[in-house]
């Protein structure tokens, strides 16, 4: 069996940046399970599903293939055999992404990929209940935080960079929404594990959580 990190917390925190960081250094797989829930609301975006729509979803979660490869050491998402990896990050998917995530269908179609993933090799693993659901037996969980403010921030000038037009007031609006969808669902909300150790990185930059994370898995292993 390899060894688990598991890294859960609120969009924004800085999970992806640094987990992609911190597995190269230590070279393990990261899996970005945000991203498969993802590709799941882009086939239900392209095929005018609701999340509401029961029988739909249902139908839906049947014919939904999701299977990661990796190119250059960067995760690929492919959905029912098309690699639709450049077609997740954006609002569109993201705000579907979390309507479609409070369904327990949706959640079980992944469950079973994700664990499956953990078993094979050293696995970084990120996203919303990583520690809680998914690998409740990692050797090491994180939940990293930081304040709405500074995420919105970093949000803002990720956007601005893209040359995307946003205003900072609405992204905090964004996350604060999407903040209380994950936390509120009853179906795996997101919330802090009891062995997970707390990282609240309102205060530091992306070189000081990963140090963080490193030296916790070294005292560990
Ligand atoms: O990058 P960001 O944090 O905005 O989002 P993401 O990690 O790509 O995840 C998109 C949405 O999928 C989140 O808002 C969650 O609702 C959902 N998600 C989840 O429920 N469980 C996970 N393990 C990963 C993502
Ligand atoms: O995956 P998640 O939604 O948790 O966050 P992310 O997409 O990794 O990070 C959001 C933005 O915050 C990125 O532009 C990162 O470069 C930035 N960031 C930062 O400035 N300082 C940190 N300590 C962590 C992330």
């Amino acid at each position: 069996m390899g060894f688990n990190i598991a890294i859960d917390g609120p969009a924004g925190a800085g999970k992806s940046t640094i987990a992609k960081r911190v597995a190269k250094e230590l070279s393990f797989i990261y899996v970005d399970t945000g991203a498969m829930y993802r590709a799941v609301a882009l086939y239900l975006i392209k095929n005018g599903i609701s999340p509401e729509d029961e029988a739909g979803l249902l139908r839906a979660c049947g014919q939904i293939h999701i299977s990661i490869e990796y190119e250059n050491g960067e995760q690929q998402v492919i959905l029912n055999g098309e690699n639709v990896t450049g077609q997740l990050r954006n609002e569109e998917v993201g705000n579907m992404a979390s309507a479609a995530a409070a369904k327990p269908c949706v959640r079980e179609t992944l469950l079973t990929l994700q664990r499956d993933l953990a078993v094979k090799a050293d696995v970084l693993m990120d996203g919303r209940d990583i520690g809680t659901n998914i690998l409740p037996d990692a050797q090491l969980k994180i939940y990293l935080t930081a304040s709405v403010e500074t995420r919105a921030g970093r949000r803002f000038r990720e956007l601005q960079e893209k040359g995307e037009a946003c205003t900072l007031e609405a992204i905090a609006k964004d996350i604060e929404e999407r903040d209380r969808k994950d936390m509120s669902r009853e179906t795996a909300p997101l919330k802090m594990a009891e062995d997970a150790v707390l990282v609240d990185s309102s205060e530091m930059d992306i070189e000081e959580v990963a140090a963080r994370i490193i030296s916790l898995y070294r005292e560990r292993r």
